[in-house]
């Protein structure tokens, strides 16, 4: 147990400033997180069920993550907070910011508001005093802590006692700060059983998982990116262990042609009638399947061409997002792309082209090999395919994502508690250690 712990302000790998230095006693207590107010207790805790012991903790640190809003861009008070509250833990942590603010935000930030992940690289146990020095982190537990939009305040069910079935709901309330919350105390639980060893475990909780995984390709890239055995990604499964998700492309497909007076089509070329013949045959075409990750499908999200019911288009975009179920992670994209790009040729090589979003990739396989697990496919894109290595990927976290980015967010208290005891037998089992 280390009696001062600190956070430290990174900007790309080097120490700036020891923002916040807090002695502390009992580490493994639940403490006020520093620079929040304490939410206001809960009035009643069911005692018919067998509670965890843990569950206070765990839903206080969940509402307290909930109610900070931290939409992808804006996620420098959830960050601070989230340092603060793990410092407060006994853990070493610091704040690793990512070059700049996401670009194309729609947020207004002021300039001084650095978007950073926030890092936990030797966990504090009562052990490690004993224990030689620290050696490298065997496993990475990672979730991210930015959300979607809106913003929609917490709120918990307290029409009855608050017991497993207790309704929880909130922008992030399942993606992803329930596994954050899950994963920070599976990770305490295991340290003050004595059940692992400080120094093996790594936490990581990104920004911009939502948007462009600017938050882990920035922690992949620098030096905190160890040789890590395994990582484990927080995202909702269900509780299920995830095999792995679908890819993703982000394609433009354009269509160029010649205006004209739309009484005399011969004169021009429509831009519109050929994309929504390409179109078509997108839509009809098989992309590829996979026995894990189902059908390739194809989702025309945005379609836009010429200026005047009476004027021959000249231009017209549509942009597809494609989900990848063939090929692996670095082959999917180009099976993918040279079906498309015989249709295009096919319906009108002159006229069409296409332009894909970088930062695309082919299924990604996750292990879900471990006893006592159900299994899932997803079809949602994940910072899996962001963290750099040779590490096996696991994929595991509490609540659905089909409420996930809903008005409807929301997740039971048993979904927690069992993500809780879900992280703790994945981390085991990584780290080989009995249950
Ligand atoms: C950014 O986050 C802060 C803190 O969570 C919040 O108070 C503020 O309203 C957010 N700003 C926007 C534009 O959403
Ligand atoms: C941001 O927007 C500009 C102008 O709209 C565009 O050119 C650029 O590609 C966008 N960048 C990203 C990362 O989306
Ligand atoms: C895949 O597509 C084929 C042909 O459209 C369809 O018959 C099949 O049900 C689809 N499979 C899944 C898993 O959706
Ligand atoms: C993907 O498949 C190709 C060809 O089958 C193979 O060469 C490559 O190593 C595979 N990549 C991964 C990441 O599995």
């Amino acid at each position: 147990m280390k009696s001062l712990s600190r956070l430290l302000l990174l900007v790309g790998g080097a120490a700036l400033t020891t923002a916040v230095s807090r002695r502390h006693h009992k580490p493994l207590q639940q403490q006020h997180p520093l620079g929040v107010s304490s939410l206001p207790e809960y009035s009643r805790y069911s005692t018919s069920d067998a509670a965890p012991s843990y569950r206070k903790t765990l839903l206080d640190l969940h509402r307290n993550l909930i109610s900070i809003p931290s939409v992808s861009g804006n996620e420098t008070t959830v960050a601070s907070w989230l340092a603060d509250y793990l410092t407060s833990q006994g853990h070493t942590t610091s704040l690793q910011c990512v070059d700049s603010p996401s670009s194309n935000s729609t947020m207004v930030l002021a300039k001084s508001s650095l978007r950073c992940n926030v890092v936990v690289r030797s966990l504090s146990s009562q052990s490690s005093s004993a224990s030689p020095a620290p050696h490298l982190a065997r496993v990475l537990v990672s979730s991210h802590i930015d959300v979607v939009p809106p913003y929609i305040p917490y709120a918990i069910d307290t029409s009855d006692e608050i017991g497993p079935d207790t309704l929880i709901s909130g922008r992030g309330s399942v993606d992803a700060k329930a596994s954050v919350a899950a994963q920070i105390v599976a990770v305490d639980q295991l340290l003050a059983s004595n059940e692992i060893d400080g120094d093996d475990v790594m936490l990581l909780f990104v920004v911009g998982e939502e948007t462009t995984g600017d938050g882990m390709l920035s922690f992949s890239s620098s030096s905190d990116n160890q040789k890590f055995e395994a990582a484990i990604f927080g995202e909702p499964t269900e509780n299920k262990l995830a095999c792995g998700h679908k890819g993703i492309g982000l394609v433009t497909v354009s269509a160029q042609g010649k205006a004209g007076h739309s009484g005399y089509p011969w004169l021009g070329k429509s831009a519109t009638e050929v994309l929504a013949r390409a179109i078509v045959k997108i839509l009809d075409a098989d992309f590829g399947c996979s026995d894990r990750f189902g059908n390739t499908t194809v989702n025309v999200g945005r379609m836009e061409g010429g200026v005047a019911a009476n004027v021959i288009a000249r231009d017209a975009v549509a942009r597809l997002a494609i989900r990848i179920a063939t090929g692996n992670r670095t082959t999917g994209v180009e099976i993918v792309r040279e079906k498309l790009e015989k249709i295009l040729e096919e319906t009108d090589g002159e006229a069409l082209s296409m332009e894909w979003l970088p930062g695309g990739y082919g299924p990604i396989e996750c292990n879900c090999d471990v006893d006592g697990f159900e299994t899932i496919g997803v079809n949602y894109g994940t910072d899996v395919p962001h963290l750099s290595g040779d590490h096996v990927s696991y994929l595991y976290g509490p609540g659905s994502i089909l409420v996930a980015h809903g008005d409807d967010e929301a997740l039971r208290v048993r979904d927690l508690e069992t993500a809780v005891e879900g992280y703790k037998t994945l981390i085991k089992h990584v780290l080989k250690k009995a249950d």
